[in-house]
């Protein structure tokens, strides 16, 4: 028994106290120590927490006590943090919280050098994927979302014209915003309703997810300049709440407006491989990011890249005009399969 708790001890029985404060006192006592032997700053928190809680008992001895503790323990503590920065490598790396990530290999057992996407993420691109298919505009909401992402697209062609690295980068920041916000509210309405989503949730972040690592994989090609990080943001800040709005007052429209986007995307990506397979672009090596993200071969070129992310584009397209026909039909998404997993 340490001192602090025969000292709460003695003094429950002078005054009468319960047993069940005791245990209760102790018990913080027992849990704070546990605190103080891997970080000093809890250490003082809960010196003076237990002192401001037993503010009758205040004697030389007791500091004398308290003090001897607190070096003991920060000794201990900076040994502790002593061996886990050269496990770490790093002195800014604490493991005070238990949160590491274990060593991950590849297949050929080279180690796995991302954070931001493991090897279960990761897929080998349906090429199959029928990359002509188009949802004929027949409803008054349909013709509106086809006029305005055909609207949406001359601006971009004449910024953009046949710069189609930097056209995909740029596109590719505004692509990936229509999933989490669509995953977002289904994720909102779940929780005001007491309802499952049927999986949308989920499939709406991974198509966000997959188009931010288009993104990821295009700045790795094309170098944003100043200008058009700045055009980034004010596109950003207008779509994000555009497309919020629209999905709240009709995500059938939202949806629809996607599937369009994403067919323009495959226009965009078919042009691009033109003009690689003509020698307008370098057909560069793809970057490493995309040969593991993809499973591509490690000779995979930038053609290789632009063909999957293409592929991708047009289940993105499948899922939007799917959600879309199933707000169409008077159902909510909940009710059909979602497509997790669906690249
Ligand atoms: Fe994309
Ligand atoms: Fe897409």
């Amino acid at each position: 028994m340490n001192p602090y708790m025969a000292r709460s001890l003695m003094r429950s029985l002078l005054h009468g106290q319960s047993c069940n404060r005791y245990i209760s006192s102790s018990a913080i006592v027992r849990s704070a120590e546990t605190l103080t032997v891997r970080h000093p700053s809890c250490y003082f928190f809960s010196v003076s927490h237990f002192r401001r809680s037993l503010s009758s008992v205040s004697s030389e001895a007791e500091t004398a006590l308290a003090e001897k503790d607190r070096k003991e323990n920060s000794v201990s503590d900076s040994k502790e943090r002593e061996i886990g920065a050269k496990e770490a490598g790093s002195v800014s790396v604490s493991s005070y919280w238990g949160v590491s990530r274990p060593k991950i290999t590849r297949e050929d057992g080279t180690v796995w050098p991302w954070n931001c996407f493991m090897p279960w993420d990761t897929y080998g691109a349906d090429l199959t994927i029928d990359l002509s298919k188009h949802h004929v505009p027949k409803t008054f909401l349909d013709k509106v979302a086809f006029r305005t992402v055909k609207l949406l697209r001359i601006p971009t062609d004449v910024f953009f014209q046949r710069r189609y690295g930097c056209r995909a980068m740029m596109l590719e920041t505004v692509a990936a915003v229509p999933g989490m916000v669509g995953g977002m509210l289904l994720h909102l309405r779940s929780l005001r309703k007491f309802q499952q989503s049927g999986g949308w949730i989920k499939a709406l972040l991974e198509e966000a997810e997959n188009e931010r690592m288009h993104l990821m994989t295009m700045v790795e090609l094309v170098h944003p300049k100043w200008y058009e990080r700045l055009l980034v943001l004010t596109v950003q800040g207008v779509f994000f709440n555009a497309f919020f709005v629209l999905y709240i007052l009709s995500p059938k429209l939202a949806h629809r407006v996607v599937g369009y986007l994403e067919e323009e995307a495959i226009h965009s990506y078919t042009e691009y491989l033109k003009d690689i397979e003509s020698g307008a672009i370098e057909n560069v090596p793809a970057p490493a990011i995309a040969i593991d993200y993809w499973r591509l071969s490690k000779d995979a070129t930038l053609k290789d890249v632009v063909t999957v992310i293409r592929a991708d584009e047009a289940h993105h397209r499948d899922v939007n005009h799917f959600a879309s026909d199933i707000h169409f039909q008077g159902k909510e998404l909940k009710e059909a399969p979602a497509p997790l997993g669906y690249h």
